[in-house]
Order: C-alpha cells, then sequence, then structure tokens
C-alpha cells in the first residue's frame, strides 16, 4: 500500500541544558510563547499550531552529565509531522511494516497520537495525529493532563491497527488515553534519562 504523505511539518524538539535560556531565546526570535512548562519540559508555539518547538531540559532530566555527554545529549531530539487522519497513520505504519521499517515508540501524547521512527542515521522523528480542534483545546488539556502525565499513554499499534481495520472509529481508538498509566520514556531519549 502507498504510503500517505505527512500533510504538514509540526514541531521541533531540543535538549538543552540552557532551558530558560533558551526559552528566553526562542521568545524573542520566534516572538513564541510558553504553552506549558514544568521543571523538566516547555512547549511554546507562534502561530495556531499547538506547539512548534519543545525543550527538554537535561540538567534536570540527566544532572550528572559529564562534559563529554553534555556534547553527546544537547541538540535535536526529535522532528514531528502532522498526518491528516488516524487511517493514515495507522495503514502507514503497515506499509513500512512490510518494508521492515517499524516505530522504536507509539505513544497517545493526549493532544496528539503518535510513532516515532529512527531514520539509518539514527535521526529520530515523529509522526503524528493531532486530535485537538484549536491551540486553546491543546492548552486546556496541557493545563490539566500534564503536570501528571506529560508524555503519555503508550500503545501497541498492532492492537491499534487491528481495531482500526475492524471499524472501530477513531474517537474509539483515541479515548484510551484517559486514565491510562503514564509512559516511561522510550526510545534514544531514554538512554539519557536512564529508563530504557
Ligand atoms: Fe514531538
Amino acid at each position: 500500500m502507498a504510503i500517505t504523505a505527512p500533510t504538514k511539518f509540526a514541531h521541533i524538539v531540543y535538549r538543552t541544558r540552557r532551558f530558560q535560556e533558551m526559552l528566553d531565546w526562542y521568545s524573542t526570535v520566534f516572538s513564541a510563547r510558553v504553552q506549558y512548562k514544568n521543571p523538566a519540559l516547555a512547549f511554546m508555539t507562534y502561530d495556531d499550531e499547538h506547539h512548534r518547538f519543545a525543550f527538554a531540559d537535561m540538567s534536570v532530566l540527566q544532572p550528572d552529565g559529564s562534559e563529554t555527554e553534555i556534547s553527546d545529549t544537547i541538540g535535536v531530539d526529535h522532528v514531528g509531522y502532522t498526518l491528516g487522519s488516524v487511517g493514515d497513520l495507522l495503514e502507514n505504519y503497515a506499509s513500512l511494516r512490510e518494508k521492515g521499517i517499524s516505530p522504536y515508540w507509539c505513544v497517545h501524547h493526549g493532544m496528539t497520537l503518535a510513532m516515532y521512527y529512527a531514520d539509518p542515521d539514527g535521526n529520530q522523528m515523529e509522526f503524528q495525529v493531532d486530535l485537538m480542534d484549536s491551540s486553546e483545546d491543546a492548552s486546556k488539556m496541557m493545563a490539566t493532563r500534564f503536570d501528571a502525565n506529560p508524555i503519555g499513554v503508550e500503545y501497541d499499534p498492532e492492537e491499534l491497527l487491528a481495531c482500526y481495520r475492524a471499524g472501530t472509529t477513531p474517537a474509539e481508538l483515541l479515548s484510551f488515553y484517559e486514565g491510562g498509566p503514564v509512559s516511561p520514556i522510550r526510545g534514544a531519549f531514554a538512554k539519557l534519562v536512564g529508563s530504557a
């Protein structure tokens, strides 16, 4: 089956050890505003997208990093692309799986349903379906949920694909986020925070 291309580029996530300095810089240069912030993570936007940037503070997530590790761990964590529908996300997953390309992490972020892939060089990217009608709704979700669970709820893509193909509605597929367990952080990021 053909791969459905993303509808847009959505965001970029950086790992930093200059957390506040980075927020200030992006605020100045992009006229960006903070959508949500806790001691380890911050989300910013400059338009209707709920986040255009996110920042992970490695001095909190990996406080004992040596100078060498610092140079290894700061920089781009991943870039995010938005797909047009849950069906696109799941059918792309199935098509790519046939080509031997599988996600390293599948997580329901609340605002988005996401799959993370790494390219041959190890660059990480997220394919997401946006579940929010507006950045106001996203801000509300961040404000009410992210203190308890800023990462999301992991899911089994095979299970979700089977449900989708069996005719489960997108709304039903997405509803399991409510009350789900907080996900441990996975992927290359996990190596950095020791939770792999
Ligand atoms: Fe992301």
